[in-house]
């Protein structure tokens, strides 16, 4: 089946938070919103035809999770990433943060240390701080926009930290940790005696010929130190079925995490993500893999009009996720000039990059995950605004 992204598909009826909670977020809905990470495309047709007929069911009781589930995931896993996971290590959680922030209460101290690389993920900061954990921050260093790891600062942080959560690949600067970079990272944290929590939500967006490493698969005795986040609602679209599923390390821990989860009576899926998570990886590479090139074209459509028509907004084709890294230093603003930019002058809803890294100053991340016209009019709307300064 040949797939269209290229049609703009009102999402008015939606009650989508991209679109609905512009005013919450940005004080006006007059902004093309390019901000939350979903994407504004129909997602594939073998989800949309088992979702269809377990509607027409009409009866959505307490639901029971087959083997089968797992088993997609597991096989999908294994296919891809030649991850061969062990199924009784598997748990269902709600979603990639929740498990973040269920795994930093139940598997550090009381006023513990969390270690993050940042700029990352905002909720990597929130979920630590949500249970009074201390923030460690292992700042990337950037040179000619290309982001690497300060080694030495890693090194002297993990020995005070009590968990390292890691984003592979990385969320906001698209980078596929390669192999090497990974074992470094898990041999440091073995050395220290320090679990990591992988997420790897954006493992299946991946570009430019790169591949995803799970960081599990890297080797038994890694394995042994790593908690792993994974889900198909990034890859998939399907962010509003709140599903995923986590990759334990041993028996101990996943029971301590599956009780914490029955203790309020939060482990079995809804009636619908049942069946769009088991439809997904059973039917929806055919979908993921016209998807794949259109948001590789619009990367190149972004860089390229920047170069071209706003050269002062420096950008790059990441190498995962759908999210582009936009370094605006050039336009001389502060993080709060810079937001208020965006969103009265070029009317646009992206988010700030100084919530994905506290000191930094003059980045955003977009979200190119929507038809090619409405990024060249969210572009024309920037190169306008910037011509106005
Ligand atoms: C790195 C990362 N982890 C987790 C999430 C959200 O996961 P979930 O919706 O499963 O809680 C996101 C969403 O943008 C993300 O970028």
């Amino acid at each position: 089946m040949q797939y269209d992204f290229n049609t703009v598909i009102d999402r008015s009826q939606n009650h989508s938070a991209k679109y609905d909670e512009r005013i919450k977020k940005f004080g006006t809905d007059d902004v093309i919103p390019l901000w939350i990470a979903d994407m504004d495309f129909r997602t594939a047709q073998p989800i949309i035809d088992a979702l269809s007929r377990r509607a027409q069911e009409g009866i959505w009781g307490y639901t029971a999770r087959p083997d089968s589930y797992f088993e997609a995931i597991r096989t999908w896993q294994k296919r891809r990433n030649s991850w061969d996971i062990d199924q009784s290590l598997m748990s269902f959680s709600l979603g990639v943060v929740q498990s973040i922030s269920a795994c930093v209460k139940l598997f550090t101290p009381e006023g513990g240390s969390v270690l993050i690389q940042t700029p990352v993920y905002s909720e990597f900061y929130d979920m630590t701080e949500a249970w009074n954990r201390s923030v460690l921050e292992n700042q990337f260093v950037e040179q000619d926009g290309k982001w690497t790891v300060d080694w030495a600062d890693f090194e002297a942080k993990l020995q005070q930290a009590d968990l390292f959560l890691l984003c592979n690949p990385h969320n906001p600067l698209g980078i596929v940790w390669t192999p090497e970079e990974l074992r470094r990272m898990a041999e440091l944290c073995m050395k220290y005696h320090v679990v990591m929590f992988s997420d790897e939500i954006h493992s299946d967006l991946i570009f430019h010929g790169r591949k995803h490493t799970p960081t599990a698969a890297l080797s038994p005795e890694i394995a042994r130190y790593v908690i792993t986040g994974i889900s198909g609602t990034k890859t998939f679209n399907l962010a509003g079925l709140q599903a995923s599923t986590v990759v334990f390390p041993n028996q101990h821990m996943k029971q301590v995490f599956d009780r914490f989860w029955m203790n309020m009576d939060i482990h079995r899926n809804n009636a619908f993500s049942l069946t769009a998570m088991e439809a997904a990886f059973t039917g929806g590479e055919e979908w993921l893999e016209q998807l794949l090139p259109y948001i590789s074209g619009n990367f190149d459509f972004v860089v390229d009009y920047c170069e071209k028509h706003i050269p002062k907004i420096k950008t790059y084709a990441p190498d995962a996720t759908y999210l582009m890294w936009l370094d605006c230093r050039e336009l001389g603003m502060t993080n709060e000039e810079l937001h208020d930019f965006m969103i009265q002058k070029a009317k646009l809803g992206l988010n700030d990059g100084c919530s994905f890294g506290r000191s930094l100053n003059g980045y955003m991340r977009l979200n190119a995950a929507c038809p090619r016209s409405v990024l060249e009019q969210a572009l024309r709307q920037l190169e306008a605004a910037v011509n106005g300064l």
